[in-house]
């Protein structure tokens, strides 16, 4: 990459990529260096650009298939499938249904069973102050754990809910419920091994109900203890976007927040692509009723259910 610099601007997470124009094709050799530095840094910031959705797209491929979105199907681009717009601005008079996207400390889609592997960011406009994005390091997050806490959450799986999606029924019944209808609980493992930097990561954040096998009444005083831990300042990169910003982060080892710092009566637009997912997690309900499901396990998982109904 000559005349290419990557510098970090974050002690846990975030560095901010200079020399690359991204509304021309990217070639291979460049994604690839793209790429390490991604593994290294977890957030990598493009300042300055001017992309419009397609050409967000064809820079978004470098790094595998995208997101059809399928079980988000609001704030759909009008031109572009695989395109999100993440914004306050209402459309045909109605408050828009991403409005208040991203406002609990979260990991993309992790409510499907196919968590988003990567998101990219785009900032076509945003208010005079606020409107920032936070980052947490979930690598830091693990790694800072002790050992026996370690081993205990290596064994655990969390059941991810639509529901705990922060200001979801402030979107409107029809959103939420349709919402809730497309993405059921799904469960996935506390810990995961990130499949390229081999590093484990905490998978535990505020959209986490419950863990499998654990009550209700043990398993949220450790999602509240992980949630907290997790985003420790230390562990924290705080984006405060200019127009123009590409963010790229990844979703397998990082959790992030969408502040909402900012006067509503102001505009932010941002648009968004999602890499699919490298792993699939399951549904609990299709693991409940599975006639083959290991009876403890299945045993583990109904306890989930129960507490959930509770
Ligand atoms: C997202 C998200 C944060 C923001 O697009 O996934 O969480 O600040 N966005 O808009
Ligand atoms: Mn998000």
């Amino acid at each position: 990459m000559s005349g290419t610099t990557v510098q970090p601007v974050g002690y846990a997470c975030g560095a901010r990529v200079m020399g690359i124009d991204l509304s021309k094709p990217v070639s291979d050799d460049v994604a690839g260096k793209i790429r390490d530095a991604w593994h290294k840094h977890l957030v990598l910031v493009f300042p300055g650009q001017r992309i419009d959705p397609f050409q967000l797209v064809a820079f978004s491929r470098h790094f595998g298939e995208l997101e059809d979105y399928a079980s988000q199907p609001f704030n759909r681009h009008p031109d572009v499938n695989e395109v999100m717009v993440i914004t306050n601005k209402k459309s045909n008079g109605k408050p828009s249904p991403t409005y208040n996207a991203g406002q609990n400390w979260h990991t993309d889609l992790s409510y499907t069973i196919r968590p988003a592997k990567g998101t990219t960011l785009h900032c076509i406009e945003k208010p005079s102050v606020g409107g920032d994005t936070m980052f947490a390091n979930m690598y830091l997050a693990y790694e800072t754990l002790s050992p026996k806490m370690q081993a205990f959450l290596d064994g655990l799986e969390g059941i991810h809910d639509a529901s705990l999606i922060q200001g979801l029924e402030k979107r409107g019944p029809e959103v939420a419920a349709e919402y809730k209808r497309l993405n059921p609980p799904v469960i996935h493992p506390a810990v995961r091994i990130h499949p390229d930097t081999g590093r484990k990561a905490l998978y535990v954040n505020e959209r986490v109900r419950q863990f499998v096998g654990l009550s209700e009444a043990e398993s949220k005083p450790l999602i509240k203890f992980l949630c907290e831990h997790s985003v420790a300042s230390r562990f924290v990169y705080r984006h405060y976007w200019s127009v123009g910003d590409v963010v790229m982060w990844d979703n397998r080892c990082l959790t992030h927040l969408a502040v909402g710092d900012y006067d509503p009566r102001e505009s932010r637009y941002m648009i968004r692509t999602s890499g699919k997912g490298d792993y699939l997690g399951r549904l609990v309900a299709a693991e409940n009723a599975s006639p083959s499901a290991q009876p403890t396990t299945s045993a583990k998982i109904a306890e989930g259910v129960a507490a959930l109904e509770d």
